[in-house]
Formats: C-alpha cells, sequence, structure tokens
C-alpha cells in the first residue's frame, strides 16, 4: 500500500512538472538543428549606430511604416510585431519581393508600404474555391493540412484598394503547380508562409532557391521546434540545413538563407 501511495505521488509529481514545464520539455525534446544567431549578422542594416558611449540607435533603413491589427479584428496566419519589423526592413532594400501565402495580405501590406517606390511584389496564395486542389501527401502533418483550409478564406487582402496595390500581383494559385522557371535569379527577398505541410514547404523552398537572386535572401516563418503545427517547418528545415547555411534568427520564428 505505502509503495503504492509513493509511487502515485511521484507520478502526480512529475505529471505537474510536465505541465508546468511543458515549454521548456518541448525545446529539450524538439530541439532544433539549426544555429541561432543575433539579429545583427542577418544584414547590416539591423547593426545600431553608437549615439554615445551609453546608448546606439537604429539606422534610417529599419525605421519604418507599420500598422498594427488588434486582437478583436479576428486575423489568422499573422507574424509578430518584431517579425514584421524584420521583413519591413528587409522590404525597403529589396525591389523584388516574393511571398508564399499571403492571407490576410498583412506582411504583403507591409512590404509595398516599405519597399522602394519601383518595387515590385509577387505574392502567391489560395482562394477558397482551390482548397479542393490541395491533397494531403503520406508525410504531411494533419495540423498543418487543417490550417491550409482556414488560413485559405481571404480574396480581398488589407491592402485591396489603396494606392500601394499597384506595386503587388497576387497569384491565386496551388504553388505546387507554381512555374518559377521565368523568375531564375529573380528576388531579392522571398517569404516562405504558404502551406506548412512537408510537401508544400519542401517545394515552396527548392523553387525559392532557384528564384534567389545572389546576396538575395529567404526568410521562413513559423519555424518553432515543438509546436505541432510547424512540425514539417522545422523537420524540412532542419534536412535541408545539411546542405544550406541556414541560421534562426533570435527570439522570432524566423530562418533565414542568404545566397552568395
Ligand atoms: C500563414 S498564412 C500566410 C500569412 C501571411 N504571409 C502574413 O504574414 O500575413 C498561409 C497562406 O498560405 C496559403 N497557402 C497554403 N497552401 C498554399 C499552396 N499550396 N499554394 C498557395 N498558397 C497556399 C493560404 O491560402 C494562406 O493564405
Amino acid at each position: 500500500m505505502i509503495i503504492f501511495i509513493i509511487s502515485l505521488l511521484v507520478f502526480l509529481n512529475l505529471f505537474f512538472l510536465f505541465f508546468i514545464n511543458k515549454k521548456k520539455i518541448k525545446k529539450i525534446l524538439y530541439k532544433s538543428k539549426i544555429k541561432s544567431v543575433d539579429l545583427e549578422k542577418v544584414d547590416d542594416i539591423f547593426v545600431n549606430n553608437k549615439i554615445n558611449e551609453k546608448l546606439c540607435g537604429p539606422k534610417q533603413e529599419v525605421i519604418v511604416k507599420n500598422f498594427c491589427i488588434t486582437a478583436n479584428n479576428y486575423i489568422v496566419g499573422m507574424t509578430s510585431d518584431y517579425e514584421a519589423w524584420i521583413i519591413s526592413s528587409l522590404s525597403k532594400i529589396s525591389n523584388q519581393i516574393f511571398e508564399f501565402g499571403t492571407c490576410s495580405g498583412k506582411t504583403t501590406y507591409l512590404m509595398a508600404l516599405n519597399s522602394p517606390e519601383n518595387a515590385q511584389i509577387i505574392t502567391l496564395t489560395l482562394k477558397p474555391e482551390n482548397i479542393s486542389e490541395i491533397k494531403m501527401d503520406k508525410f504531411d502533418n494533419k495540423i498543418s493540412f487543417r490550417n491550409i483550409i482556414n488560413e485559405s478564406i481571404y480574396e480581398k487582402f488589407l491592402f485591396s484598394e489603396t494606392k500601394y496595390e499597384n506595386k503587388i500581383k497576387v497569384i491565386f494559385q496551388n504553388s505546387l503547380n507554381f512555374d518559377e522557371k521565368s523568375f531564375s535569379n529573380n528576388f531579392d527577398l522571398i517569404f516562405i508562409d504558404g502551406g506548412h505541410t512537408y510537401s508544400i514547404v519542401k517545394s515552396d523552398s527548392e523553387k525559392s532557391f532557384e528564384m534567389l537572386r545572389s546576396n538575395g535572401i529567404i526568410l521562413w516563418h513559423d519555424f518553432v521546434p515543438g509546436k505541432e503545427s510547424a512540425k514539417n517547418v522545422v523537420r524540412y528545415i532542419n534536412n535541408i540545413s545539411k546542405e544550406k547555411n541556414i541560421f534562426h534568427i533570435k527570439n522570432t520564428s524566423l530562418c533565414y538563407y542568404r545566397k552568395n
């Protein structure tokens, strides 16, 4: 009886410890295979100007146009404000930009607001009626597949009918059928944030490597080891990082690759 009570207490303790430290435990179990770096390593624009011995401040390139979406304006699939600022800053020095996955168009709008006047942004996404084209592959995560359906709900975007719309070309197409050949070595900045299933992340990434120009940057969203809906993103990036120099940006869910 005593042994039973002690075992039960040990079990309950472990059970509570697990729930209290769920995040920490997941971090240990789902260890990232890629190196996390400070934002300053991504680009010189993020290295602060020294004002005096005690104070450093932002360079002009990272002072951006921004907007926030309030919680009661329920919008799915968004980046954090910090991630949005990073993408806006990189947009300021990019003329040709490509995005996989438009959703509400929040990031697309920020790219248009901040990129040079003559910049061009192409964003590729699914309309609700395209959903039936998406099939689950055998290695695809179920939750990621369900999210594709939940996030493919917009046909009008946050930038629709604004003066920035003329910088943006929206392509409604399954990215698996998108032909990247005519865009070889074309883009300065590519943001991969479309379907998060293994087959789609792999295909979008391979197309991005082809479309990226020299010195250009690819950013992946949702690199969160341990998060169920991001499982396939993490697995793909961990796998491809054996061949490509990919880094995780500290305090974000972003990873990046820069083409030499
Ligand atoms: C996470 S949301 C994108 C969020 C957006 N980038 C932002 O920052 O606001 C994912 C988007 O990818 C699109 N998507 C998912 N699978 C796709 C596919 N196979 N081809 C094209 N778009 C896809 C969905 O329709 C949805 O709009």
